[in-house]
């Protein structure tokens, strides 16, 4: 596994653009598997930016969306599909239907979208991570092989996405529908972002602790092309 540590979160933003355009550049159809939460933001700004500036077009690329909360309606402003519109779609040329978001509630929707998933063969998959080392919404103790299935998310993961519900842990749902870490590790090349001190310490466990169901990330030391983007204050605890 590859760790890049830049400055800051700009320089971040920079550098995972840097490696999506390559992956964008080098096909006719890319897959991309895209992520939500505030980490990527900067670089689907970059992404945004490029195709302003006329030096990217999304006409071509086929997207498949990590994870969805249950419960949600696809319009209320949390919902992961509406995140993914307002932060990346409606702002460039993806085209509705290349675009895929998992959705339903029950096993059967999960099989669907699994189906969908391992048929798109995804070229880069990016992920962000949760304080607890979660991917997607693969909490601890995940199995590794697992595929697309359905969570009950954990009281952590609760609070901390209280903050995109006005601070109100009550609103937050309490289940998602999410690629299992085996879909994960299907990607071709991944690329995981971290900013911040707080998530440091999952960090320092996702890539020098022992590849372990209870911190789902340090399965990516097992994949043959996953490169890990930090700040300086993500990878604080690294060994130097
Ligand atoms: C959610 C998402 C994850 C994301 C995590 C971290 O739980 N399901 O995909 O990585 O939050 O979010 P943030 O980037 O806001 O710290």
């Amino acid at each position: 596994m590859n760790v890049i540590i830049c400055k800051d979160e700009k320089e971040v933003a920079k550098k995972a653009f840097e490696l999506v355009e390559k992956v964008l550049k080098s096909k006719e159809n890319p897959v991309l598997g895209l992520a939500t939460g505030s980490t990527p933001l900067g670089l689907y700004n970059e992404m945004v930016k490029a195709y302003q500036n006329k030096e990217i077009s999304y006409q071509n690329v086929v997207t498949y969306n990590l994870d969805e909360y249950i419960g949600l309606a696809k319009d209320h402003p949390e919902s992961y599909y509406s995140f993914m519109h307002t932060n990346l779609f409606d702002k460039t040329d993806f085209k509705e239907s290349n675009i895929h978001i998992p959705e339903g509630s029950n096993q059967q929707d999960a099989l669907k979208y699994e189906d969908e998933v391992v048929k798109g063969q995804v070229d880069l998959q990016i992920l962000g991570i949760g304080r607890n080392g979660h991917i997607g919404f693969n909490e601890p103790n995940t199995p590794f092989d697992s595929i697309t299935h359905i969570v009950d998310l954990t009281q952590e993961t609760i609070e901390d996405n209280a903050r995109f519900f006005d601070g109100d842990k009550s609103l937050v749902p309490t289940k998602a529908i999410t690629m299992g870490i085996g879909t994960i590790m299907h990607a071709k090349e991944i690329v995981l972002i971290a900013l911040g001190s707080a998530k440091a310490d999952c960090i320092k466990d996702t890539v020098e602790g022992a590849v372990s169901e209870q911190t789902p990330a340090s399965i990516l030391q097992k994949h043959p092309n996953a490169t890990i983007i930090l700040d300086e204050l993500a990878a604080a605890k690294l060994a130097k």
